[in-house]
């Protein structure tokens, strides 16, 4: 008998426990419901170009259920007189393993990651409508990427195990979205989690250590960007958290830019917002630099206001404030810093009121960050049912980023020793019981800091 190597997508070895007690604890919740059935898919692979798919990435909520890795896999829940956890995943298969790599296949999946049972997954559409019958409701992940094709396939499901049925058993007549209640499941990162997300952490400031060392006037974002990646899958992070933006000069006015082929310039600002993405957990961090290794004078005043503004929002930062207690306060010292440079006129009051600093800061302060770089879970108290919710308080093992920031885009009113300078810092923060965690800053935040890194 071959052999296997493990799967080369597979992370450490699970706990089964911790796997197997967030399944019970979703189950008890359908059961509060009054039972049912859950079918949660996880992300579907993509194709690229010919014969060619995008790198593959499972979806959050099936993974935080399963730890299971490979593409085409499905999580069956049953929530009935004896609940059940059943795996549909792929067939081994030697000959397309030689070109796709090893699987696990269900035996080898329903020991290893702890499942009633286990099956191939080429069975799901003969099964699914043999599994629904009995059922009065059917539970998924609605609002996730899968939705669309999820959604026409659960459709063609019950519509084969009504026709075959013919009314002897009860067929799913409600349907309920799993989305919210995972998203609370998922808001509070216990200590393993904690753990992963500070090395993510880590090896993420690292990357933007070492870009910052390697920067000058002349190099191209695009040598930046691959300074960050050569650190993350040094030191065995598996992916980005998302597309890292590498911003030199005016393109650092745009919130989202792609590291691409603008050269940097003699008294340019870099900003760079990169993270990678570690054992399926996401970090976020953004640093903002001079290209020559020293701040003008008109940046370096903005970049101390934005520093000064993440300072007001981390000491808010704690489960005696609520979530937009951080934003507020850095809005507020944004604000002040804008009068003060003579960007914005008139009385602080005012400006707020007035969100007359919208054109320099147009992004809120910060969101969650877990498996997902822009994280599950809501900003006010749940349930979702009531729209004008109080924002919720923070909690300690929820993980979020503090990001303030100040874009400042040539215009006839605006003195032009300000234009294209564009600044965020961003870390990444865990609640604790008396305040939060930093878990970025291996690399430096402070100006004089900054500086005296790039002199080397
Ligand atoms: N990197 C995306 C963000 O900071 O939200
Ligand atoms: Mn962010
Ligand atoms: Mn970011």
């Amino acid at each position: 008998m071959t052999q296997y190597l493990p799967p080369p997508y597979s992370l450490q070895t699970p706990d089964i426990e911790k796997l197997k007690s967030r399944r019970a604890k979703l189950l008890a919740w359908m059961h509060s419901q009054g039972g049912g059935i859950a079918v949660i898919p996880s992300a579907p692979e993509r194709a690229r170009n010919r014969d060619n798919q995008y790198t593959y990435r499972h979806d959050s909520d099936f993974f935080y259920l399963t730890g299971f890795t490979e593409p085409n896999a499905w999580l069956i829940l049953i929530a009935g007189d004896q609940d059940q956890s059943i795996l549909f995943c792929l067939n081994k298969d030697e000959e397309l393993e030689i070109w796709h790599g090893v699987r696990w296949g269900p035996k080898a999946a329903a020991e290893h990651f702890g499942f009633d049972r286990a099956e191939d997954v080429d069975s799901l559409d003969q099964s699914l409508p043999k599994l629904l019958p009995g059922h009065p409701r059917l539970f998924t992940t609605m609002s996730r990427p899968a939705g669309p094709e999820l959604l026409s396939r659960l459709q063609l499901w019950v519509t084969q195990a009504t026709t075959t049925t013919r009314g002897a058993q009860a067929i799913p007549h409600q349907w309920l979205d799993l989305s919210e209640v995972l998203a609370e499941m998922r808001l509070i990162k216990d200590a393993d989690e904690q753990h992963i997300m500070r090395t993510a952490g880590r090896i993420s400031a690292e990357g933007h250590v070492r870009a910052m060392q390697c920067a000058q006037p002349g190099k191209h974002e695009f040598e930046l960007e691959a300074e960050l990646l050569y650190t993350f899958r040094k030191h065995g992070a598996q992916a980005v958290a998302y597309n890292s933006i590498v911003a030199a000069g005016a393109n650092a006015c745009i919130l989202h830019h792609a590291a691409g082929n603008s050269v940097m310039r003699d008294g340019d600002l870099v900003l760079i917002d990169a993270g990678c993405e570690l054992d399926g957990y996401a970090s976020d961090i953004t640093r903002t630099f001079p290209a020559n290794g020293k701040f003008s004078g008109p940046q370096r005043a903005l970049y101390d206001i934005v520093l000064e503004a993440q300072y007001a929002a981390i000491a808010l930062t704690s489960p005696a404030h609520h979530w937009n207690a951080g934003h507020d306060a850095a809005v507020r010292v944004l604000t002040q810093g804008l009068l003060e440079v003579g960007l914005l006129k008139g009385s602080l009051d005012e400006a707020i009121e007035t969100s007359a600093y919208r054109p320099f800061y147009m992004h809120r302060t910060g969101h969650w960050l877990g498996m997902d770089v822009h994280d599950v879970g809501s900003y006010r108290k749940p349930p979702a049912t009531h729209i004008e919710r109080p924002w919720r308080m923070l909690q300690a093992g929820m993980v979020l980023t503090i990001e303030p920031g100040l874009y400042v885009r040539p215009a006839e009113h605006i003195p032009e020793e300000f234009w294209n300078i564009g600044i965020r810092i961003e870390d990444d923060a865990i609640v604790t019981d008396q305040g939060c965690e930093l878990i970025t800053r291996g690399v430096p935040v402070e100006a004089d800091e900054i500086e005296r890194l790039m002199k080397g």
